[in-house]
């Protein structure tokens, strides 16, 4: 898969995939990802891609030109399967979500900085508007890397048996249940003796009561959630 970033601060965007699995996706082959500096596209002086938004009001507005631009370059490569801007006001993304543009191919993310995009861009370029959540970042770097980080450790072959995505909270609509590891005892603390027993089936059905009693007490909402 690949996936195409336009970003203003480039720099923020480094370090999010030079890691763990993101990095061993990118090894393998199975990820690529491109910071695109939205500065390198803009034909005004002092490589500006902001102005004052029309009708007054407190902020800038990211300017059509550049963004038009560096799309349009880059669209002459690359038929992308979404163009998509990190915003607040988009949909809320959710593993269902990220489970979905796994099996895509090429993707476009578009950070907005400042108080936005001209609306212009969203209405002809953008093809879904997401939010990764009800508070509001700086700028879409850090959404758009949450979203590459939920979309590529989902892609066929780059979790192993070890990170298996299957037994994740929000597969299946519920919270994943607790894990343990050694020792057996810390402090009087013990494990549950269930994951002692050796017996698979015994063990099976303690972790779904466990994942359904916490998703029960925690997030209810996605037990009637039957999207
Ligand atoms: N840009 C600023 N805040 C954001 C959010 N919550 N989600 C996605 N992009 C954003």
């Amino acid at each position: 898969m690949k996936i195409d970033i336009i970003s203003v601060v480039p720099d923020l965007l480094q370090s999010p995939f030079a890691h763990s699995i993101m990095k061993r996706a990118r090894d393998k082959g199975l990820l690529e990802v491109n910071v695109i500096n939205l500065r390198d596209h803009t034909t005004y002086a002092r490589a500006q891609v902001d102005d004052y938004q029309f009708g007054g009001g407190a902020g800038m507005v990211m300017m059509i030109e550049p963004l038009v631009n560096a799309i349009e370059s880059l669209q002459k490569n690359t038929q992308y399967d979404e163009v998509i801007f990190l915003t607040p006001d988009g949909e809320n993304f959710n593993q269902k979500m990220a489970n979905h543009f796994s099996l895509k191919d090429k993707l476009l993310l578009i950070c907005g900085h400042y108080k936005g995009i001209d609306q212009r861009v969203r209405d002809h370029f953008i093809t879904k508007e997401i939010s990764i959540g009800d508070y509001v970042l700086s700028g879409g770097e850090l959404a758009a890397a949450v979203l590459v980080d939920a979309i590529g450790r989902l892609i066929p072959g780059v979790l192993n048996d070890e990170t298996s995505a299957l037994t994740d909270s929000f597969q299946d609509n519920l919270l994943a249940p607790p894990v343990y590891t050694r020792p057996e005892t810390f402090r009087g603390w013990k494990v549950p003796e269930i994951l002692m027993s050796g017996n698979h089936a015994k063990i099976a059905q303690w972790r779904m009561d466990q994942s359904l009693q916490r998703t029960q007490e925690r997030r209810p909402d996605l037990l009637d959630d039957d999207q």
